[in-house]
């Protein structure tokens, strides 16, 4: 067996009915939403097959399933000691966030989150009721980064949380422990929550080192985080995440969700992370070495088809943020590749102005579609 997971061949990809794959006509590579084409883990596959064959499909129970299931992972992965009682299952990670923000502010109130961003977190801060505060990323020739200086300057105005990426999506970077403990001096001394969106750390690739912001000294009694086995391991639709705390005065937050939160999480959702984060480790090795030879991949297939792109390749995810401004002043590189290329990319705009000009390209698929995709890319670029 190589080290490499497998991806099925497009025809049988094409099956699928998740939104990756009925969203546009069949002649259309996806590469836009984030969900990947490998198959499911042996262990996550093998619960499911054996709940849908028991009809084990009710309500989920999630305690203390999946609070010791995490905390066994958090802590041979990253070395974080969870203690599994603060471990809240929601229904997803939108959902947690959202939550978490109607309990910390008050209508009006500001959040701060760092474009460009996942778009979704345009989106959290309204729905709760809030006002968006942006500190964008800082981007020079190093890349993109937390911009610290901006941060305490927003954090000074005193808004009522600043939500994370940790790791980033879309630039994917993961952030040193020495700016997350610049971070948290920063939410200490203005009085900010931080509420952390873990979900890509997993996907933490070789060469980078994540650290969850619960580790950073201090961070627990600001901070809260959202986690999940969605991303890492393709479980989107099932509906499961979960929120951490490590103090009592984080734990207090929680406990003001309304109750019925309880019921919303996908009782297959929470088997399927339970198996995962128990038994799914050596399959999520496959999948880290399979994410880095794609990452490879796409970087030789810019650099010898499509030169005009740049790119830093990211330290996590499976995400790629392009920078095609060079090929002309069309604002929207993503319209040019889905007309001309038959090739859906996420558009740079979704995720803020700074995202102008930009594409998101997902390479969490199997070589073959990498190759095609950025075949087609070239000729519409050339002609
Ligand atoms: C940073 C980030 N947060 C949250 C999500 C979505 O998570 P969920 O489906 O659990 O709400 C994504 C999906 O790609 C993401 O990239």
């Amino acid at each position: 067996m190589t080290d490499e997971l497998p991806v099925r061949p497009l025809e049988e990809l094409r099956r699928r009915r998740s939104a990756k794959w009925t969203k546009y006509p069949s002649d259309v590579l996806p590469l836009f939403v984030a969900e990947m084409d490998v198959d499911l883990a042996p262990p996550v596959r093998a619960v499911l097959h054996e709940a849908v064959d028991a009809s084990d499909v009710g309500y989920s129970s999630a305690v203390p399933v999946l609070g010791e299931a995490f905390a066994e992972f958090a802590a041979d992965r990253w070395g974080w000691q969870v203690d599994p009682v603060a471990v809240t299952a929601v229904t997803d990670v939108g959902v947690g966030v959202v939550e978490l923000l109607r309990v910390l502010t008050r209508p009006g109130d500001v959040v701060a989150i760092s474009p460009p961003v996942y778009p979704p977190f345009f989106d959290w801060g309204p729905e709760a009721g809030v006002r968006l505060l942006d500190v964008p990323l800082r981007h020079d020739e190093e890349g993109y980064r937390l911009d610290l200086e901006a941060t305490e300057r927003a954090f000074a105005t005193h808004p009522a949380a600043y939500v994370l990426c940790n790791p980033h999506n879309p630039v994917g970077r993961v952030h040193t422990a020495e700016e997350l403990a610049a971070l948290v001096r920063l939410a200490r001394l203005y009085g900010v929550t931080i509420v952390s969106d873990e979900i890509h750390a997993p996907l933490t690739l070789p060469g980078a080192t994540f650290t969850p912001l619960l580790t950073v000294p201090g961070a627990a009694d600001v901070a809260v985080s959202v986690v999940s086995a969605s991303k890492a391991f393709n479980l989107a639709g099932l509906k499961c995440a979960a929120v951490v705390t490590g103090s009592a005065r984080m734990a207090g937050i929680v406990d003001e969700f309304p109750p019925d939160l309880r019921w919303r999480t996908g009782h297959l959702g929470v088997i399927a992370t339970v198996a995962a984060f128990r038994d799914g480790r050596p399959w999520l090795e496959q999948l880290l070495t399979t994410l880095d030879a794609r990452r490879t991949q796409l970087g030789e297939l810019l650099r010898d088809r499509l030169p005009a792109i740049s790119w830093r390749p990211p330290q996590a995810t499976f995400l790629a943020w392009l920078d095609c401004s060079k090929l002309g002043a069309d604002d929207e590189p993503q319209s040019l590749f889905l007309a001309k290329a038959k090739v859906a990319l996420e558009p740079g705009t979704r995720f803020g102005a700074a995202g102008s000009g930009h594409v998101r390209l997902n390479f969490g698929t199997g070589a073959h579609v990498l190759d095609e995709a950025t075949a087609r890319m070239a000729a519409a670029v050339a002609g």
